[in-house]
């Protein structure tokens, strides 16, 4: 087995990791970014499509933000439609920010681009690396690839290897699992259609949940609620058109988004998870390591994005300084954000989906509750100000 040592050993090359490789490199701290998949189907990956106020100005203070600025799509408004009815939550006017239309995967594009122009050490398809020895003074992070094992000691472990990673595990006795599971899934598509408006419309409709986003002005984002038991077989295109035609109804008409050929599909289960805390020794985790959302605050990869900014900047007080306190209190100061954001996603995707198991009451109680928010300005401000972030 081959061993090397650098100062910080990054484990999941999303945003998350490759944001955090970037930022410590850029504060002089030598980073080995390990990614179990190849670069192609990395940057392939089809996911979030918000980014918040918030994030996109870290994105923008690291010096990678030019591109999501040229070509991301600003947007000032979303629209609820419920009950056939259109309201538009006009969220710059009662914040002053606005979010950006910018794919994850054009994100994750331009981090890959620019570690490697900075001459990163980033290694994609190592399969699944593992975490060990993170009580002691060298932890390490061990892989194989081109038929050889590899082992790299640190002085820390960070794992930014998503909801299904070595980072959870690597906790061990120490984390405690905090859990919602819904008891559906978004099916996603991408198409090659122009979009029909320019804002983000989330429909809630008696057969269920809708989203209409965008990526550019020829591709179109959807998404529709469907049974978490559901597959994609079972989903032909005309039933995902129709379906979304009729989630999407005004005034008791159909509302047809504009067709198109769809090219990317996907089922993505809808789940609250915090594992806390979010350290031990001298592992870290960051991003959907530590926490998923479900997606209907779209927040996911906003969290990762924060994340990793304090845990960067604890690091490198902890490297030029060596005072630890950033680090000792990097778990509570990153749940402080984390549960608001939960709590967030959990009201967007209460207030917006159907459950099978709702009664008459309950549903009416969500349409009175949806009526406040598009009819009181206290209640609308409260949803821009956490959508906008
Ligand atoms: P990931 O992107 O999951 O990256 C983890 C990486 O680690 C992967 O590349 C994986 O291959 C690698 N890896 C895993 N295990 C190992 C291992 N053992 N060794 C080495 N590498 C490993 N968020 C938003 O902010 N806004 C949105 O609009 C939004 N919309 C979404 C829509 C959908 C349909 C979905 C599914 C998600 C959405 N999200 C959104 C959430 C967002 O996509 C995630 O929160 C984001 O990907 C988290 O980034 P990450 O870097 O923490 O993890
Ligand atoms: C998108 C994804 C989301 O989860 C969301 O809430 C809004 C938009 C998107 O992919 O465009």
């Amino acid at each position: 087995m081959s061993t090397e040592r650098t100062q910080v050993v990054v484990v999941g090359a999303g945003p998350a990791g490759l944001l955090l490789s970037h930022l410590l490199h850029e504060e002089g701290i030598a980073t080995i970014l390990v990614e179990a998949q190849d670069r192609d189907y990395v940057q392939a990956r089809v996911r979030a499509g918000v980014i918040e106020h918030g994030a996109a100005d870290i994105l923008r203070r690291a010096g990678v933000g030019d591109r999501m600025d040229r070509e991301g799509l600003p947007h000032e408004g979303i629209e609820l439609r419920f009950d056939g009815t259109a309201h538009r939550i006009a969220m710059t006017d009662l914040t002053g920010r606005h979010i950006t239309v910018y794919g994850q995967q054009e994100i994750v594009h331009d981090l890959t681009e620019r570690r490697l122009a900075d001459g990163g050490d980033v290694r994609f398809a190592c399969g699944p690396a593992a975490i060990h020895d993170i009580d002691s003074a060298e932890p390490s992070v061990t892989y194989t690839a081109d038929g050889g094992e590899h082992r790299i000691v640190a002085d820390f472990v960070v794992a930014c290897d998503g909801a299904h990673g070595a980072g959870r595990p690597a906790l061990g006795g120490a984390l405690t699992p905090i859990e919602k599971v819904y008891p559906f899934a978004w099916l996603g598509i991408l198409a090659h259609a122009a979009p029909r408006i320019h804002e983000l419309v989330y429909a809630n409709h008696e057969n269920g949940f809708a989203l209409y986003s965008m990526r550019s002005p020829t591709v179109t984002r959807l998404y529709l609620q469907v049974p978490s038991t559901d597959r994609l077989e079972e989903w032909p295109d005309e039933r995902i058109w129709d379906e979304l035609a009729l989630r999407f109804s005004l005034d008791g008409q159909p509302w047809e988004p504009t067709r198109g050929e769809i090219f990317e599909r996907s089922l993505a289960p809808l789940r609250s998870y915090v594992g806390e805390p979010m350290q031990r020794g001298r592992l870290f985790l960051a991003g959907d390591a530590a926490h998923t959302v479900p997606p209907t605050g779209a927040k996911g990869m906003n969290l990762a994005i924060r994340d990793v900014d304090l845990l960067a900047r604890a690091l490198t007080e902890q490297v030029r300084t060596g005072e630890e306190a950033g680090l000792r209190t990097y778990t509570d100061r990153a749940l402080r954000a984390v549960w608001r954001a939960e709590y967030f996603s959990w009201w967007m995707t209460t207030m917006l989906h159907r459950f099978d198991a709702d009664s008459a009451f309950d549903r009416r109680v969500q349409t009175a509750q949806l009526t406040n928010v598009v009819s009181s300005r206290a209640y609308s401000t409260a949803l821009a100000e956490n959508y906008v972030g």
